[in-house]
């Protein structure tokens, strides 16, 4: 038995979206599925508990902050990830790196890996395609990341197929670094940037390793909408059916139907939370700036066809009050609200999947949510 197995369940009939069950050996995730983050062993605002009470069936957690703090060592002594922040359910981590990419100066690619200064007490490290496995293995997530070289945006064609190729050329020694198969399965990542021919060369080579699933990275890094849908638009051709396909780092409601339409299983994204914590919600008509005044006197929920913890108690005037009060409890309760919305229009869309409705109902989420 390997860590993961992928049962494609049904697709619809008149575009490429497709339900299906990913089971790994803390659970089975039923897909399209959308991932809550929590980036240092913590769904920020949120205990697991809740996580898990809204419908959440795996969240994501990050190499590069664990590595940092408290240190994998420490992770893997507390019994791994999931005892040590108490998630019973699967775990995916990334890899660090896209998190190392994205200091800029702070760092430097060799064909080893890459050089950085952590973001707590300036200190060098090394992160390399080994490494980061030997840190995804402590941490003992369900599914761990190749270390991959995400492209900026935009970045010329020569940069850009160097790094996709070297990314081939570390997913070699991430597999080979990778023991223990059956505890935990490795996805590689395709680059490439917006170029579809080099994304093409990206799917081939790295499908070449026969992994138990696939991810799409370098996309929403600040291309038009327009430019990820061209590319989302081959990967039903390129990868395998019978694997899973995860889009890296996309969660903003329009971008997860452009993506479960051309084929996508799995998204993880801050933004549900991190939008909380500044007082705005996603709600079926749209979104909700909690700030406004003119929400001083509303006493009707966030959003009346939600049926989460906050939207069954509290009232949009209650929110406002706990965010102009900087009350820890406008984080917590505006996140709740935010995952249920994005948890519960991945059941939608699997439901639509079922009936072969799928393009009806992004076609009404699309007109309420005002897009
Ligand atoms: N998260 C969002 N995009 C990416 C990517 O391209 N690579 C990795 N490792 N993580 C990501
Ligand atoms: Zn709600």
């Amino acid at each position: 038995m390997s860590a993961l197995t992928y049962k494609l369940i049904k697709k619809d009939s008149k575009n490429k979206a497709r339900r299906g069950e990913i089971t790994t050996p803390h659970g089975v995730i039923q897909t399209p599925v959308f991932m809550p983050v929590g980036t240092a062993a913590a769904v920020k605002a949120m205990r697991p508990e809740q996580v898990e009470e809204l419908g959440a069936e795996i969240i994501l957690s990050n190499t590069y902050h664990l590595y940092l703090r408290p240190g994998h060592e420490i992770v893997r002594e507390a019994g791994g990830l999931h005892k040590f922040m108490n998630w019973n359910k699967p775990i995916l981590t990334d890899s660090g790196g896209f998190q190392v990419f994205s200091l800029g100066d702070l760092r430097k690619i060799t064909e080893e890996g890459v050089e950085f200064r952590s973001f707590i007490d300036g200190s060098k490290h090394m992160l390399t395609p080994e490494k980061s496995i030997e840190i995804q293995n402590a941490l003992g997530s369900d599914i761990i990341m190749a270390f991959d070289e995400c492209a900026p945006y935009p970045a010329g064609r020569e940069y850009v197929k160097n790094s996709l190729e070297r990314t081939t050329r570390w997913l070699k020694r991430c597999k080979e670094a990778h023991k223990d198969t059956e505890r935990q399965a490795l996805f590689g990542i395709m680059q490439g940037g917006m170029y579809p021919d080099l994304r093409k060369q990206s799917a081939e080579e790295i499908t070449q390793f026969d992994l138990p699933g696939y991810a799409i990275g370098g996309l929403s890094v600040g291309e038009p909408k327009e430019e990820m849908c061209e590319i989302l638009d081959y990967i039903d051709e390129w990868l395998p059916e019978n694997k899973p396909r995860y889009l890296m780092g996309v969660g903003t409601p329009d971008y997860l139907f452009e993506g479960v339409e051309r084929g996508v299983d799995m998204f993880d994204c801050v933004l549900p939370t991190r939008i909380a914590r500044n007082g705005t919600a996603m709600t079926s008509s749209g979104v909700v700036n909690i700030k406004n005044a003119k929400y001083e006197r509303d006493f009707t929920p966030l959003d009346h066809e939600c049926d989460c913890y906050t939207c069954r108690n509290y009232s949009r005037a209650y929110l406002r009050h706990m965010f102009k009060s900087n009350e820890i409890m406008s984080s917590m309760l505006l996140s709740e609200h935010n995952l249920h919305f994005l948890v519960n229009t991945m059941k939608n869309m699997r439901k639509a999947i079922e009936e072969d409705r799928f393009s009806e109902y992004k076609r009404e989420f699309y007109e309420k949510y005002g897009y």
